[in-house]
């Protein structure tokens, strides 16, 4: 079994076991590529950014069988793409415009707690401010979310489109249409993960071009008439 299945008893995670792990898989990837660490701290440069949810069972890398230095991962509760959000900002831009990243991924998960908690009347704290987001998904597409009567489908759906919602996000920042408008290359990409089987599904929602002309979300050069 491997050391990484092994650590999931949660009753040996301990704050020593963590430094003690590091220890161990230092020593193994040392020994299974003696270059692995001076190669890595030369640089990076990934090709995908990663945007996923904070939900300790989604690690964008394992998940996707890649290594340090293949994704920059960003995570939040509940995979939210919101444009006032300035570390999602921050993250995306650097990932564009300096690592030059040719993909971004919004990969939500089935069973997600974030999305289920925005599903119901309750109130949570702080939280909730975050949660808004998703509800605010959820009023674009009641119509269809209505019909769904089983909470697990409904939940499930709406995972779904707040993944679709996160991608048509970045397709509405100034970082994502610059970029296109300089004729770089850069696709956009919804998945949703499932903690049943492990497997990833693509939503089908890929984008790689400005497909906003006719809308009012679409961004010109910058207009210095204002104000
Ligand atoms: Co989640």
């Amino acid at each position: 079994m491997c050391a990484h299945l092994e650590s999931s008893n949660k009753d040996k995670i301990t704050y020593e076991s963590l430094l003690q792990g590091n220890k161990d898989w230092v020593a193994a990837t040392l020994s299974e590529d003696p270059s692995f660490f001076d190669r890595l701290s030369a640089g990076q440069k990934p090709p995908i950014l990663w945007i996923g949810c904070s939900d300790s069972r989604v690690p964008a890398n394992q998940i996707t069988n890649t290594n340090p230095g293949d994704i920059f991962v960003h995570r939040n509760i509940a995979n939210v793409v919101v444009h006032t959000d300035m570390n999602m900002l921050s993250v995306l831009d650097y990932a564009v415009n300096v690592l030059e990243v040719e993909h971004v991924i919004v990969c939500g998960h089935y069973g997600c707690g974030g999305v289920a908690a925005a599903l119901t009347h309750n109130q949570f704290g702080i939280i909730d401010n975050w949660l808004r987001n998703i509800k605010d998904v959820y009023r674009l597409h009641a119509d269809e979310l209505d019909l769904i009567t089983d909470t697990q489908e409904k939940t499930n759906r709406l995972v779904e489109l707040n993944v679709i919602e996160g991608v048509f996000n970045l397709t509405k920042t100034s970082i994502v249409q610059n970029r296109w408008a300089n004729g770089k290359k850069l696709s956009l990409h919804g998945w949703t993960y499932s903690l049943q089987t492990g497997l990833i599904s693509d939503l089908g929602v890929s984008s790689d071009t400005n497909n906003l002309n006719s809308s009012v979300f679409r961004i010109a050069g910058i207009d210095t008439s204002i104000g």
